[in-house]
C-alpha cells in the first residue's frame, strides 16, 4: 500500500504544477438549455470535455484527476435523464478505454457501484483491469459517489477489521479505507458552472485543497480554462495552518 503525505499530520509536498485535480463538472444542463437542446445533449458534449480534460492533464504533467460525473443525489432527477445517464457511461466506457490505454491512462471508478445495474458494474471491473498497468495519469470517476457514503463506509470497514480499537482509531488508520486511498489528497479543487459548493463530494479528503470556482459551464471547460485554474493555483499561498512568515523563514 503506499502512503501520501496528509495535510494535517505532515506539510505536503508543494509543487508548481498541482498533482491531484478533483473537479465537480457542472453546468452540462444550462449548456443544453441555451442552445435549446436537450439536457443530455449537454452530457454529450461534457463526454468530449473529459476527453480534453485528460489530455490537457497529462501535457500539464498533472499525475491524478478525479472527475465527478454522477453523485448519491442525482438518483432524485428524472427517471429519463437518470437512464440517459447510465446509458452514456456505458457507452463512454466502451468507446474510450482502447484510447485510455494507449495513452497511458489508469481508469478507477469509485463510488456505491452496487446499485449500478450488472452489465455497467461488469464494463466497470473489466476496464479498471484492462488499464491497470497504466501510470501516466491515474483517471478516476466517481459515480453514486458522495462524500459522507465515503466517510461512512470506511469507519464500517475499519470497524469490522479492528473492532478492538474502538474509541481510538486514528486518522492514519482510517484512510485507507477511504475510496480515495491510491491517491494523494488533492491539490486544486475546479467546480464549473458557477455554482460555490461542495454538493458532498470528497469531504475528507479536501480539508486543505485549494478551491476554483468559475461561470464557466463544463461543456466549454477547454485545455485553456485548466491552465486558468492551474495559474490561479500558482498565486496561492498554501499555509496548512502557518503563518506567512513561516513560510517565508524557510524559503
Ligand atoms: C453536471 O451537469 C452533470 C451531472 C450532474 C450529471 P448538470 O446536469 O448538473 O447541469 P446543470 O447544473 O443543470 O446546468
Ligand atoms: C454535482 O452536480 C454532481 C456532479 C457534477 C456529478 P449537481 O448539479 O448535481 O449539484 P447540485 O445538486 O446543484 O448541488
Ligand atoms: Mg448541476
Amino acid at each position: 500500500m503506499t502512503f501520501f503525505k496528509s495535510a494535517t499530520r505532515e506539510l505536503p509536498e508543494i509543487r508548481a504544477v498541482p498533482r491531484h485535480i478533483a473537479i465537480i463538472m457542472d453546468g452540462n444542463g444550462r449548456w443544453a438549455k441555451k442552445r435549446f437542446l436537450p439536457r443530455v445533449a449537454g452530457h454529450v458534449k461534457g463526454v468530449e470535455t473529459v476527453r480534453e480534460a485528460v489530455r490537457a492533464c497529462i501535457e500539464q504533467g498533472v499525475e491524478y484527476l478525479t472527475l465527478f460525473a454522477f453523485s448519491s443525489e442525482n438518483w432524485r432527477r428524472p427517471a429519463e435523464e437518470v437512464s440517459l445517464l447510465m446509458q452514456l457511461f456505458v457507452s463512454a466506457l466502451e468507446q474510450e478505454v482502447k484510447k485510455l490505454q494507449k495513452n497511458g491512462v489508469r481508469l478507477r471508478v469509485i463510488g456505491e457501484l452496487s446499485r449500478f445495474d450488472a452489465q455497467l458494474q461488469t464494463m466497470i471491473r473489466e476496464a479498471e483491469a484492462a488499464t491497470a498497468e497504466n501510470t501516466r495519469l491515474n483517471l478516476t470517476i466517481a459515480a453514486n459517489y458522495g462524500g459522507r457514503w465515503d466517510i461512512l463506509q470506511a469507519v464500517n470497514r475499519l470497524a469490522a477489521d479492528q473492532p478492538e480499537k474502538a474509541g481510538n482509531w486514528t486518522e492514519a488508520e482510517l484512510e485507507p479505507y477511504l475510496a480515495t486511498h491510491f491517491a494523494p489528497e488533492p491539490d486544486l479543487f475546479i467546480r464549473t458552472g458557477g455554482e460555490e459548493r461542495i454538493s458532498n463530494f470528497l469531504l475528507w479528503q479536501l480539508a486543505y485543497t485549494e478551491f476554483y470556482f468559475t461561470e464557466t459551464l463544463w461543456p466549454e471547460f477547454d485545455p485553456e480554462a485548466l491552465k486558468a485554474a492551474i495559474s490561479s493555483y500558482q498565486r496561492r499561498e498554501r499555509r496548512f495552518g502557518r503563518t506567512s512568515e513561516q513560510l517565508v523563514e524557510k524559503s
